[in-house]
């Protein structure tokens, strides 16, 4: 569920119109609405039940706009990072130190020592090398650094092959055959503290059997490590869970369900569970707003060529992704068209052949599920400016993040002395 309706005849972010912002802050632009990113973090902690004091750390890759976050730690959210810069943002909003998992495969010694000296919760490792090398900084800098290790557990996450990650020949988590001596060893490391498990198998999963198969096998993992004398006490289910994008295919199992699937398969492990979702906190929460600068004629349907481009909306011409595009006044004609952008490839193409509301030049039109992944991807290619970005809270609305211009990019860029201008 989300928060942008028709109101007579026009879109609405919760009480703001669309075209209100379009208007104010020009096209194209990034909306979001804070009910709906509040609501979805309570769903999501609800169907987490009575389960004893769960970590939820919203993945900040998804959305790390500064208003997102601090919106997400009121709502008692920690964060799931997987940089330097993830881990200043997240301090930077307001995100609790405890409440913190750092993420990510590639941890240079820099980050992991920022993370050290400003708190967080766990390291969730994914080789044995980076638990040597955390050691080794956690000991300089006098401390303790509180670990888990992810684990492979290769099962196929059904999801779209570049976002899966828990397949043994992802580059992700270590082999869970491998796990006992890899926990035998990070014991045995001084600078290390190792209390908790870890897996994440992919983004936009629509189905909930690959995440039980994958939390069985860390279930199991867990028990045989305590058999060998570890400590275990965390487990880190990681995140996954898809959105609904297209209304005519049917939603994936939605937070009720996994969390009543994460209650029977991992409640009685005695373990702090810990969450990282990303997409189904925020996905639904944004849209992406802009405008039809001309319609022209096509061999099968019209091209609707939007002031949008894959520079602002990266999915589509990445992972073929399905986003709905609705106008902002319907007349209640309908058109069949293929949406694109105005950078210079093919692959800049936002729908193919889609029944949508009939659009004209001038038109303001919207992408919808463009809360996840959107402007988090967005880049200045074909020198377009970064698209601006707006948060909506009730009938209250304020530019979070400004359109970054064509002279801030080439103030950007420095000549070198031998080819200054005279
Ligand atoms: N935890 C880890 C370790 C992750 O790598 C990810 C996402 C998440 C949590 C959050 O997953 P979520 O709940 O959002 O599915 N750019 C792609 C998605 C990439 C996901 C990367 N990892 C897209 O636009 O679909």
């Amino acid at each position: 569920m989300d928060h942008f309706h028709l109101r007579d005849g026009a879109a609405y972010c919760e009480d703001v119109p669309l075209a209100a912002i379009a208007a104010a802050v020009g096209t194209p632009v990034y909306v979001y609405s804070t009910a709906t990113m509040v609501r979805h973090a309570g769903v999501f902690r609800a169907a987490l039940g009575d389960l004893p004091d769960p970590l939820v750390a919203y993945a900040v890759k998804a959305n790390p706009n500064a208003a997102v976050l601090a919106t997400l730690a009121r709502q008692g959210l920690g964060a799931d990072i997987v940089s330097g810069g993830e881990y200043a943002r997240a301090r930077a909003a307001g995100m609790a130190p405890e409440r913190i998992v750092f993420s990510g495969v590639g941890k240079t010694e820099a980050e992991m020592a920022a993370a050290l000296e400003g708190g967080l919760f766990q390291f969730n490792l994914e080789s044995l090398d980076e638990a040597e090398t955390l050691s080794r900084v956690a000991v300089s800098l006098g401390r303790s650094a509180p670990v888990a290790f992810r684990v492979n557990p290769d099962v196929a996450a059904g999801s779209h092959a570049k976002i899966s990650t828990g397949a043994a020949s992802d580059k992700f988590g270590i082999p869970v055959a491998d796990a006992p001596a890899a926990y035998a060893r990070a014991a045995a490391l001084p600078g290390l503290a190792v209390q908790g498990v870890a897996v994440h198998i992919g983004s936009q999963l629509t189905s909930l059997a690959p995440l039980e198969a994958a939390f069985t096998r860390l279930g199991a993992l867990l028990a045989e490590l305590r058999g060998q004398g570890h400590g275990i006490g965390v487990a880190d289910l990681g995140g996954g869970l898809g959105v609904p994008y297209d209304p005519a295919i049917p939603a994936p199992p939605g937070p009720a369900e996994y969390g009543a699937m994460v209650r029977r398969v991992a409640g009685g492990w005695g373990a702090r569970l810990v969450f990282e979702p990303g997409r189904m906190i925020v996905g639904n929460a944004g849209v992406l707003l802009a405008a039809v600068i001309r319609v022209k004629p096509g061999p099968e349907h019209p091209f609707v060529i939007a002031d949008a481009a894959m520079n602002d909306l990266m999915r589509p011409a990445l992972y073929d992704a399905w986003h709905a595009i609705e106008a902002v006044r319907p007349g209640g004609e309908r058109m069949t068209a293929t949406v694109v952008g105005p950078v210079c490839e093919s692959g800049d193409t936002f729908a193919v052949a889609r029944e949508m509301d009939a659009v004209a030049a001038g038109d303001l039109l919207y992408f919808r599920t463009a809360g996840a992944y959107a402007a988090a991807m967005s880049n200045s290619y074909n020198s377009r400016p970064l698209t601006p970005e707006v948060l909506v809270d009730g009938d209250r609305w304020a530019v979070v993040r400004p359109r970054v211009g064509v002279e801030a990019l080439i103030a950007s860029d420095s000549l070198p002395d031998w080819l200054a201008l005279p």
